[in-house]
């Protein structure tokens, strides 16, 4: 049985999200994280750079009845902080890019880092942060790497930086999970 990464991830977002809080939905493509944070958040901000992402993630809030719950800005993660004025419970990151859509368009590297620094300053004590990443894909393997050096660098006063990773499979997608203290 291969080892379900995005289940792994929301199994410890919904703990998280056992009282309600807000959740940021960092990367909503088609929208299928941004519905499973609605359905446990009391609200959901999400971001995307695609046009189509946002109106894939609104037509299916739509159609599950969970529009009202979320806010959609069509704009890049990196400004969480401008976009976002209020501390939140859970933020969510699912690196790549869109299933279906255009390969160039993925998340990188630099603004990845840049915009979980300004997720980890807007999240909560007791909050989470969840980042699936890909590393099978060459923005993926870069962003891997640069995310573990990050990660493992946080101040483990205020952190605790966790990796969730395939040991036999290099190229596997894996979760890195930082509490806030
Ligand atoms: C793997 S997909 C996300 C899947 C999505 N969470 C779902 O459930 O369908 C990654 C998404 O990140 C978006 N993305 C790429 N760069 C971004 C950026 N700088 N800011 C926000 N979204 C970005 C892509 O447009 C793509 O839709």
């Amino acid at each position: 049985m291969m080892h379900g990464t995005i289940a792994s991830a929301h199994a410890k977002i919904k703990e998280s999200l056992a009282n309600g809080g807000v959740a940021i939905d960092a990367t909503c493509g088609n929208g299928k994280d941004t519905v499973f944070l609605a359905t446990h958040a009391t609200r959901v901000i999400a971001f995307d750079v695609q046009k189509k992402a946002i109106e894939n993630t609104e037509r299916i809030l739509m159609d599950v009845g969970l529009s009202d719950k979320v806010r959609c800005i069509h704009a890049s993660h990196d400004t969480i902080s401008d976009a976002v004025q209020e501390s939140v419970r859970v933020v969510v990151f699912n690196l790549g890019y869109l299933p279906g859509g255009d390969a160039s368009l993925t998340t990188r590297k630099d603004t990845t880092i840049a915009a979980i620094r300004q997720a980890l300053n807007v999240l909560e004590p007791g909050g989470l942060l969840s980042v699936t990443v890909y590393p099978g894909h060459k923005h993926g393997a870069e962003e891997a790497e640069a995310l573990e050096v990050y990660a493992a660098r946080l101040p483990a006063k205020q952190f605790t930086a966790v990796i969730e990773r395939v040991m036999n499979r290099q190229d596997a997608p894996h979760n890195i999970f930082v509490y806030k203290h």
